[in-house]
Formats: C-alpha cells, sequence, structure tokens
C-alpha cells in the first residue's frame, strides 16, 4: 500500500483525453447508482458536468426518483466506462446537495428550452401521454415570456463526495490493470493507493 498519492492527476488526464477524443456528452456520461433506504439499488445515466478535489457534480429534478433515494440513503456511486480509450472510473462515496449558487450558476448556463424542460418536467412521476407534457411546456414558456427563467426550487445540483475512486485499464488477456484510492475523510487529501486483481 502506497499513502500520499492523489487521484487527482489521474483524473484529471483521463478527463482530458476522453473529452479531445470522444462526443462531450459521452465523455462526462456515468452511470449513477443510489440505493432505497431498505438497500433495494437502482442505477441510470446521469452528466457529471464538473469535479474538482471535493466532488462530482451533477443536475437534476430534486423530486425524482434518484433524489428521494439519496434524501433517504445519501451514498452513491459514478461509473464512468470509455470503451474507445479502454478505461473506466468508479467513485463511491456520500452524496450531498450542492450549494444553492452552484444549481443557480448552472442552470444559467442551460438553453432557454431545457430551462423550460426543468419547470415542465415532474421528472420520475407517471406521464399519462405526451399531449400533457407539451401543453406544460406550452404553459411555462407563455409564463416566462421574455423574461429570464428562474432556476425551480425542485431542481439543481448533487454532490458525490468520493471516499474510493477506482481506475480500470484495459490490457490483453483480460489481465486488466485497477488502481484504487481510498481515504478515510471526506477532506482528508490523504489516499491510500494499493492494485486490485482484474
Ligand atoms: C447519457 C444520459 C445522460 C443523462 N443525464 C441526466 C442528467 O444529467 N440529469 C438527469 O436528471 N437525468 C439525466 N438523464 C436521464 C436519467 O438517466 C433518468 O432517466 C432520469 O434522471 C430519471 O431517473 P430517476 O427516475 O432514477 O430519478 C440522462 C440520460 C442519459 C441516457
Amino acid at each position: 500500500m502506497e499513502n500520499n498519492v492523489s487521484p487527482i492527476p489521474t483524473l484529471k488526464s483521463w478527463f482530458e483525453e476522453a473529452k479531445s477524443k470522444l462526443p462531450y456528452e459521452y465523455a462526462i456520461s456515468a452511470a449513477l447508482a443510489t440505493a432505497t433506504k431498505n438497500g433495494v439499488p437502482d442505477v441510470r445515466m446521469v452528466l457529471v458536468k464538473s469535479w474538482d478535489d471535493s466532488g462530482f457534480y451533477f443536475y437534476t429534478n430534486y423530486r425524482s426518483s434518484k433524489s428521494q433515494q439519496i434524501d433517504e440513503n445519501p451514498v452513491g456511486a459514478l461509473c464512468f466506462f470509455w470503451y474507445e480509450l479502454g478505461k473506466q472510473i468508479r467513485i463511491r462515496g456520500p452524496i450531498a446537495k450542492t450549494d444553492e449558487k452552484v444549481s443557480d450558476d448552472y442552470f444559467k448556463t442551460r438553453d432557454r428550452l431545457s430551462q423550460i424542460g426543468a419547470w415542465a418536467s415532474k421528472q420520475s412521476q407517471i406521464l399519462p401521454n405526451r399531449f400533457i407534457l407539451q401543453k406544460r411546456i406550452a404553459y411555462y414558456i407563455g409564463k416566462f415570456g421574455l423574461f429570464e427563467v428562474p432556476r425551480p426550487n425542485f431542481w439543481g445540483g448533487f454532490k458525490l463526495i468520493p471516499l474510493e475512486i477506482e481506475f480500470w485499464l484495459r490490457k490483453p488477456y483480460r489481465l486488466h490493470e485497477r488502481i484504487i484510492f481510498k481515504r478515510e475523510e471526506l477532506t482528508s487529501n490523504s489516499w491510500d493507493r494499493q492494485f486490485l486483481f482484474p
């Protein structure tokens, strides 16, 4: 085991490579796993719009299934996989809502119809027919008119704060390389690094 080695340089170079070689949305897409309070798992794709020393950020409807699961069981995992690069990154840790300012800043960067969509979509609830969604979109287009679309209070960001980060690198004969970084404290800069059998 090696102490005090940071996963950040590898994260940086792998994300840079993915963004330079792959379509942007593919490079930032990850499977997000969460679970109910009883431990029933669920998984879906999200766009991880940014990351920094303190965590990985994604945005969603705070009343969606994933958000309810995060409320009752605030831990999760992310898995990026880039087939063309033969690389996978797995990240595990607690999940917390971002500051409102982070959500506001990101919401402002979305195009107007995506902002309207955030208001119109009761994400994860039953939609009896598509026309109901279209009517809701038309309603909010009319409501906001020429004004700036404010961020709905039921929509915003989450941050997954990593306690474990594993890098997987494809190698011939399935003898892949796996390197796992772990830390005890959410704020610690001191990571342990170990290799895993493939
Ligand atoms: C590539 C891809 C990226 C996605 N990104 C997001 C996202 O960033 N936020 C989001 O709420 N849903 C995103 N979705 C939709 C989710 O996968 C999912 O359908 C939705 O969030 C509802 O999930 P839930 O019912 O588990 O809450 C994405 C889907 C795909 C296929």
